[in-house]
């Protein structure tokens, strides 16, 4: 039986549209900087689609395209800055910096205030989620949850395997499956017959970014697979991990790439925003 389809740009819609609302009940108006060091051409279509999600949602938002050669020290005083200023509630730095310039991302994370660290990246707020303490949770996998809930999956008991064990969405997306009493497993590089392990679960996240690598044996009948990626085809056209036609005839339920989950990415950085401004008393 075909897949039903996790429709990302609707609940995203639906989220923002809440948090719009939500924004119009505070004190003081929402304050997101983002901030883009050089020029990778899919970091600028990112920090664009977040100035137009702000705009939507009434959040102040302010750009700051530094020159790759800013270097470490002005990049921080950038940040610096941004932590003491009232308006600002949300601070974002778009990764990855440029590579060959000298930059420390570890370095640059610690700089910005928890309390502001919309990203989740902190290493204040990853030790708060592995703590199950409220934290800001990372946009990519806190879409993610809210995905299956709307559709119903509970991640309870459930077999769950995550393939990618990078900071920003592996690790934080085990956290979040364990926390929801999900037994889970990641997998990466080196992990042995990874069909086999993949062939285990009822929720499978391939968070990877290689074109075909989730094919159609490597998922159980009836699984949720979700798929985090975005990869470019032969032609140039967006597409995940996930071997999506032949997998969609096998699994319960899919996200589609585009439209699943890059758009629960973005809403999910808003509704950060909105509880930073909250925190901040507005
Ligand atoms: N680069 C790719 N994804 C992200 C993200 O979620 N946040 C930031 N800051 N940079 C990214």
């Amino acid at each position: 039986m075909a897949a039903t389809v996790i429709d990302g740009k609707a609940l995203a819609a639906e989220c923002k549209a809440r948090v719009a609302e939500e924004v119009k009940g505070l004190s003081g108006r929402p304050g997101l900087a983002v901030i883009i060091v050089g020029d990778d051409p899919a970091s600028r279509t990112y920090v664009n689609s977040k100035r137009k999600d702000c705009a939507e949602c009434g959040i102040y938002s302010e750009e700051y395209a530094l020159p790759a050669e800013t270097g470490q020290e002005g990049l921080l005083s950038v940040i610096q800055t941004l932590n003491g200023r009232e308006d600002i509630d949300g601070i974002l730095c778009q990764l990855p910096l440029p590579a060959g310039m000298g930059y420390d991302e570890e370095e640059v994370l610690l700089a910005i205030d928890p309390d502001k660290d919309v990203d989740g990246f902190h290493p204040v707020n990853v030790g708060r989620l592995s703590t199950g303490q409220k934290c800001f949770l990372p946009c990519t996998p806190a879409g993610v949850m809210e995905m299956l809930r709307a559709y119903g999956v509970d991640p309870e008991g459930k077999e769950c395997v995550v393939i990618g064990r990078s900071n920003i969405v592996g690790k934080p997306m085990a956290m979040l499956l364990l926390a929801a009493n999900g037994t889970v497993t990641v997998c990466h590089s080196r992990t042995p017959d990874l069909p086999a392990v993949c062939r285990r679960a009822d929720i499978l996240v391939s968070a990877v970014g290689r074109r075909g690598l989730v094919t159609a044996d490597m998922v159980k009948e009836g699984a949720v697979v979700i798929d985090v990626a975005m990869n470019r085809d032969e032609r140039g056209k967006l597409c995940g991990d996930v071997d999506y036609a032949a997998v969609a005839e096998k699994a319960a339920y899919i996200t589609p790439v585009p439209g699943g989950v890059g758009p629960m990415t973005r809403a999910m950085l808003m509704v950060n925003t909105l509880e930073a401004a909250r925190r901040h008393g507005k």
